[in-house]
């Protein structure tokens, strides 16, 4: 197939691509490289021996997205990672989540509809969740969100089921993440954040590199087994592979978790950290992050049936692929 991937050249999207291109499919990207950097095609290059088209460009935009299927007249389906994810920015900026995710969601699909091209893969989010009543979460669990982003996630999720029941010719796939981590094994790709990271594994990484002093564990009086919070860690590489069995399955309205279904908890992730990598990991407990729920993981049943899916990879993975990735790509 040939697929239009937004956010191509993302953490998420830079592993999708290099996981669809070894399973044959020819990628267009369009990424305003907002939060990525453009080397990054050049690695996915390294990986797979072919370079995925590149257009720069902003979904919000409607010439950027139209001159993309203007340029390549045959694009099957589209992967949509293009968005903002940063909890903390979206309540200090909810405009610009509601405008770069909801209006740019919008944007993309109007120009896929003027092209004749109404299949799609969207990037959702463990977080529509809220804080689930029990654990593990299936699919039909109530949707609720605790701030700006989650929110885009769900409006978009919205947006998506009424316009698969607007029109029979439009396939969507909800695939919601739970937590993404971990590094191509070749080192090349990862994750990279800029300035102090929001998210667990890469404050970790930063530590184990010295970049910070040490990671602050978010509460230690959860109803947990050791009192911090519990989440499905899944290794990007896995995740990325869902994306490849999800495209090659649309057909109507489909929605599916992606996790491991196995929570560790934030100790849990410390532990085996510096059992992975030998090293020592220096921390504190600090009071819980506001708005932090206590457990969430998957079940990931039907993702497993409908599209035979299965991470593979161990914490073991996510650990190691991570210190060797921020070893070499920190600064
Ligand atoms: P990322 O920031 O690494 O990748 C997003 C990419 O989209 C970046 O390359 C960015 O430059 C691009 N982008 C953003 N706004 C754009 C716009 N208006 N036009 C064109 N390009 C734009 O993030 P990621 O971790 O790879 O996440 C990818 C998607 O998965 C996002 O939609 C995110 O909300 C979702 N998601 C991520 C996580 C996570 O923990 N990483 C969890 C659940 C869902
Ligand atoms: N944590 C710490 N210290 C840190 C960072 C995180 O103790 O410096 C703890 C948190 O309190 C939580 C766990 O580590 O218990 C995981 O936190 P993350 O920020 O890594 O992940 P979240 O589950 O809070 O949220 C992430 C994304 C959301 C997304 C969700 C599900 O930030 O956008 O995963 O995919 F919706």
């Amino acid at each position: 197939m040939k697929i239009l991937v937004t956010g191509g050249v993302g953490y998420i999207g830079s592993h999708t691509v290099v996981d669809l291109i070894e399973n044959g499919h020819d990628i267009v990207i369009l990424d305003n490289l907002c939060n990525s950097k453009i080397e990054v095609l050049d690695k996915i290059k390294e990986i797979t021996g072919k370079a995925p088209a590149f257009m720069v460009g902003d979904i919000r935009n409607r010439s950027d997205v139209d001159n993309v299927f203007n340029t390549h007249h045959d694009i099957d389906a589209v992967i949509h990672f293009a968005g903002l994810k940063a909890v903390g920015e979206s309540c200090e900026k909810p405009l610009l989540y509601y405008d770069n995710n909801i209006a740019g969601t919008v944007t993309l699909l109007k120009s896929m509809s003027a092209h004749g091209c109404k299949r799609i893969v969207f990037s959702s989010s463990a977080t529509v969740y809220g804080d689930p009543a029990t654990v593990p979460v299936t699919e039909d669990f109530p949707l609720s969100t605790t701030n700006p982003y989650g929110s885009t996630k769900l409006y978009i999720e919205q947006i998506l089921k009424d316009l698969c029941a607007s029109d029979s010719e439009w396939d969507a796939t909800l695939l919601r993440y739970f937590n993404p981590v971990g590094a191509h094994e070749s080192t090349l790709l990862g994750e990279n954040p800029n300035g102090i990271p929001n998210n667990l594994m890469p404050y970790i990484m930063k530590v184990a590199c010295g970049k910070l002093e040490k990671l602050h564990i978010f509460g230690d009086d959860y109803p947990t087994a050791d009192g911090t919070g519990v989440r499905d860690y899944i290794h990007v590489c896995d995740l990325a592979h869902g994306h490849t069995l999800a495209i090659s399955k649309l057909d109507g309205l489909k929605i599916y978790n992606l996790g491991t279904g196995t929570g560790y908890s934030v100790l849990d992730m410390v532990k085996a950290f510096e059992k992975a990598n030998n090293i020592k990991l220096p921390y504190c407990i600090d009071p819980r992050r506001p708005g932090d729920v206590a457990v969430n993981f998957a079940d990931p049943a039907k993702a497993k049936e409908e599209l035979g899916f299965e991470a593979t990879r161990t914490l073991e993975d996510m650990c190691r692929t991570s210190y060797e990735f921020a070893k070499k790509n920190f600064k």
